[in-house]
């Protein structure tokens, strides 16, 4: 743990640092009057509630109360604890960030730094001069790998023997102490022994080109193939991504970067001048390694195996990546021939080619549809139904955005529930007529449920009969009345009705003309969500507006969160 930052730096660094750049260079501002606008990255919205202070150095959302300075929204917006956004401003602005020194100051991490160093000196060393390290040499030659990339990635060579690195650095207890730390040499009954042995020595660098760990190859067959440091202080397999520091030494804003599975992928993609590789090292991504990668890129390329281990990694890395995607980044999932890896199919192909492919990867959504769709029948209803049914808490799992709605609508359109005319229609299927689309919503809920009075028994989202709306108290009756009778027909369901005007109203719904029937129950269930979607929309403009005459209570801010939060199911 690095000492405390100074409360002084800390007010310096907000007196600097422009609140409207900071902002400005992540979401689009618009001026208005002395302040900024626009749309509130923090919930959905369509019209602006978001609002920078220049004079004041603040932000502050009408709509969903989100407010601070521009450490808080560096925090809130690219998810960055304390220190981390405090590094991220001082950096945009070249200032170092001081650290308080004396007893608060936790253990200091340079002599572990320093024998990493070292040793990346040693090994990088030993493969030019070491007696036997043709053998290394010949073996990267065989992989591609020239001399100009070697040096680039600091490759080395681990010689045989128990203790070259222990000798050569080991010079008393502290440095093998260090070594022991940084997991360079391990210890067993007492003995003490180089944990790298016979590898050529691939240095892990973090964001700050400082050398944290190793991976080390065999050069034959043998097990393990690759091993790599253990957890230390400085090193955690589930941030660190091998490459990353290379791939910004080429470019320091990558338009994306691609993630790959091994050292030798990067490596070699680099070798053909695809210089955008990171490799997670012998893990599932995380979220701290994307959190990384969009740091340094807008766009995110997954590249996995073709196979079904490959596809189920790159499902699990959609997951993870899901809850990131904001406005602005993208993700894409590259699927690789049966049998290849990037090393083996950049060597065949080339590195144009291999680009093109990079390219034409997969978007985010459509891989998620596809994979999706491939495990039901699209052909039948019960087959799209259960689409959304899988899809719906996935795309739920995006945080307000852009892309967000236009999933929702993607899935809308592909189960069949889209009141677009222009709607693509899922392959293979008869396409829908649509003449509902003139019907206002409440009529048509109306007309389905007289139509198909079983429609009553599906489970049905709620919100809508708060409506203040004509119709809806029209709808709750039939409901209640359908659900009370369960195999009631059409004409017995208007009957029922006492008044002699509502009875005709309802006698012309049960031959209007609403499509498809077997779509009834996807169409139904799709109205009373759109309609409960407008009731939270109606509450909510009321809710901001009284917000201008009177402060809220505590329970209507609570109403305020849970209205802006999405509507499950
Ligand atoms: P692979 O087994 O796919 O190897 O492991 P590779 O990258 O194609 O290696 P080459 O081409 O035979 O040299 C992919 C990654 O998984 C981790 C390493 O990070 C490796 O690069 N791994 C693999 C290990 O950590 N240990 C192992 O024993 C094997
Ligand atoms: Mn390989």
């Amino acid at each position: 743990m690095p000492g405390a930052i100074p409360q002084h730096f800390i007010d310096e660094l907000l007196t600097r640092a422009d609140i409207v750049d900071v902002i400005g260079r992540r979401i689009p501002l618009k001026k208005a009057g002395r302040e900024y606008q626009s749309c509130c990255p923090f919930h959905n919205e369509k019209t602006p509630s978001f609002t920078v202070s220049p004079t004041k150095q603040f932000y502050h959302c009408f709509g969903c109360g989100a407010h601070g300075s521009a450490i808080s929204f560096l925090m809130e917006y690219d998810r960055l604890s304390f220190p981390e956004a405090v590094e991220e401003l001082a950096s945009s602005l070249g200032l170092d960030v001081p650290r308080e020194t004396g007893f608060a100051q936790g253990p200091d991490h340079r002599p572990l730094y320093e024998i990493l160093e070292r040793a990346t000196q040693y090994f990088a060393q030993q493969l030019r001069n070491h007696p036997q390290s043709a053998r290394a040499v010949e073996y990267l030659r065989a992989r591609g790998v020239s001399g100009e990339i070697a040096a680039g990635f600091r490759l080395g060579w681990a010689a045989p023997g128990w203790d070259n690195l222990l000798d050569a650095l080991g010079d008393d207890e502290a440095q093998i102490r260090h070594l022991r730390e940084a997991g360079l040499i391990t210890e067993q009954d007492g003995k003490r022994y180089d944990r790298l042995r016979e590898r050529i020595v691939f240095p892990i660098r973090d964001a700050r080109g400082r050398v944290v760990g190793f991976g080390g190859r065999l050069l034959g067959d043998g097990k393990p193939k690759y091993l790599n440091s253990p957890e230390t202080p400085v090193f955690h397999k589930g941030r660190e991504l091998y490459g990353l520091y290379e791939a910004r030494q080429a470019d320091a804003n990558p338009d994306r970067l691609l993630v790959v599975e091994g050292y030798m992928d990067v490596v070699a993609l680099a070798q053909f001048g695809i210089r955008i590789a990171v490799a997670t090292l012998g893990t599932a991504t995380t979220t701290d390694h994307l959190e990384k990668l969009y740091r340094a890129a807008p766009e995110v390329v997954f590249c996995f195996d073709g196979d079904r281990a490959g596809r189920d990694a790159a499902w699990k890395a959609l997951q993870t990546a899901l809850p990131l995607m904001r406005n602005g980044r993208q993700a894409r999932f590259l699927f690789l021939p049966d049998g290849d890896d990037p090393d083996s199919l950049v060597r065949r192909i080339g590195g144009e080619p291999f680009r093109d492919m990079i390219g034409q990867a997969l978007p985010l959504s459509e891989f998620l549809f596809e994979n999706l769709a491939s495990q039901v029948d699209m052909q039948t209803l019960d087959g799209r139904a259960r689409l959304g049914e899988l899809a719906r808490p996935l795309v739920e799992r995006l945080p307000p955005s852009v892309f967000r709605d236009m999933m929702r609508q993607a899935l809308r359109e592909r189960i069949g529930l889209s009141a677009s005319p222009s709607s693509r229609t899922p392959s293979g299927r008869r396409p829908i007529r649509r003449p509902q689309g003139s019907i206002p919503p409440i009529r048509r809920a109306v007309a389905l449920l007289v139509q198909h009075p079983e429609l009553a028994q599906l489970e049905l989202p709620g919100g809508w009969e708060k409506l203040d709306s004509p119709g809806i108290v029209l709808l709750q009756e039939l409901l209640e009345t359908a659900r009370a009778n369960p195999s009631i027909h059409s004409a017995a369901l208007v009957e029922r009705c006492e008044d002699t005007t509502t009875r005709q109203h309802l006698a012309r719904l049960t031959v209007l003309d609403l499509g498809i029937p077997e779509d009834a129950p996807d169409q139904f269930l799709g109205t009373l969500r759109a309609l409960s979607d407008e009731q939270r929309r109606v509450e909510r403009e009321s809710l901001l507006a009284k917000s201008r005459e009177t402060p809220l209570t505590q329970e209507e801010k609570q109403r305020l969160r849970e209205l802006y939060r999405p509507l499950s199911a």
